[in-house]
């Protein structure tokens, strides 16, 4: 029986099934949530091989709409082809796209999804472990402009997400680990279970999915326009998407968050608010996961300019989730520049 997590959502909530997609339960599901409509499926130039005979034998009346792979296409310019694909695809008000991929997929087709007429139907098949424990889960869809990351976007809540662990079989180890940092904020936020290197045993990875989407499901159900809770899922996000900037996206984004992790915790230790074990305890995690805990060549003070033009950053006024112990999360405001400077200094090789 696969397992299933409902979202309250505004406008009404949505089911997540982890288990089988394309086969059995899953898959009865997935065609009944579709229904009759038009159904357009959204996946990239790196899944479509992988899939498409599966999707095609699961959803025989879809049309399969295939995307360049790479962060570098979460544009508007994809975004306008989607369109022309979706009008191609005879996709009306009542259709229904579903994105079949990474975050890149599901934040493009999803922004796609929710604008295309004014909006028709989302489904979700996220196929990372990034995007099954955070980006498919939340209806935050969007892309990116030459001058920053996300910065157009709408909240589109899904019909459904389906969660197939067995697709991270194809996934590369480095697209894991990166995905595993997100699996550790959500630990460190919400969930000390997942901290346990136990857990990351291969035979208990739905089990770590479903853990991890429940503390993305709590916080989104609590706080769904990021007013305020929700702003606790950027956990290590400042710094780490200085990072991603600084160094023109060279860093893959899980990779920027586990020194961001790293980061966090140690101002969290400087501010005054934590214990060192905890600086001690996130390094160590993020080490054991093979992800770096380093800025390497990256300069702290490029990193600090372009913290400084965080869009969460009121007023320049410096703003970052800290935590005061695992599970204790906090918003601090007004750290001064020398306090995030030292930490990031005592982060270089
Ligand atoms: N909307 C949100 O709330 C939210 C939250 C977090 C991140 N994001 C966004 O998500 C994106 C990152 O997502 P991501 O890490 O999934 O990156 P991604 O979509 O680029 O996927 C990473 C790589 O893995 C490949 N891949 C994915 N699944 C695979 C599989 N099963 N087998 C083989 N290859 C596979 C992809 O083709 C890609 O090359 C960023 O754009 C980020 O901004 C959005
Ligand atoms: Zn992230």
């Amino acid at each position: 029986m696969p397992d299933r997590i409902r979202v309250n959502a505004p406008g009404g909530g949505y089911d997540i099934h982890i288990g089988s997609v394309l086969v059995e339960d899953g898959l009865s599901h997935l065609r009944q949530t579709v229904g009759v409509a038009r159904c357009v499926i959204v996946t990239n130039t790196t899944l479509e091989p992988l899939y498409s005979q599966v999707l095609k034998a699961a959803l025989p009346e879809a049309v399969i709409v295939t995307m360049p792979d790479g962060e570098q296409h979460k544009t508007m310019d994809t975004v306008g082809r989607l369109y022309e694909a979706f009008v191609r695809a005879k996709l009306d008000r009542a259709g229904v796209v579903i994105a079949f991929g990474g975050g890149v997929v599901g934040d493009t087709a999803g922004f796609a999804a929710a604008t295309f007429m004014r909006g028709v139907r989302l489904i979700q098949i996220p196929t990372s472990l990034l995007s099954m424990v955070d980006s498919s889960v939340g209806g935050k869809v969007g892309v990116d402009l030459p001058i920053g990351k996300n910065l157009v976007g709408a909240f589109k809540q899904p019909d459904a997400v389906f969660i197939d662990p067995t697709m991270l079989t194809t996934l590369p180890a480095r697209e894991w680990r990166c995905g595993m940092a997100e699996v550790i904020k959500h630990g460190l936020l919400a969930d000390s279970t997942l901290l346990d290197p136990r857990m990351w045993a291969p035979e208990r990875v739905p089990e770590l999915i479903r853990r991890a989407v429940q503390v993305k499901v709590n916080v989104v159900e609590a706080d769904p326009y990021e007013q305020n809770v929700r702003a606790h899922l950027n956990l290590g996000h400042t710094f780490a998407h200085a990072i991603e900037q600084v160094s023109g996206y060279a860093w893959p984004h899980g990779e920027a968050v586990g020194v961001g992790l790293v980061a966090a915790a140690r101002l969290s230790v400087a501010h005054g608010l934590a214990q060192i074990d905890i600086a001690n305890q996130v390094e160590t995690l993020v080490a054991e996961l093979g992800l770096p805990t380093r800025i390497g060549e990256l300069s702290p003070e490029a990193l600090y300019a372009a913290m400084s033009t965080d869009k969460k950053w009121a007023a320049g006024k410096s703003r970052f989730v800290l935590l005061r112990r695992v599970g204790e999360p906090l918003i601090a405001e007004g750290i001064d520049r020398d306090t995030v400077l030292k930490v990031l200094q005592g982060l270089d090789s």
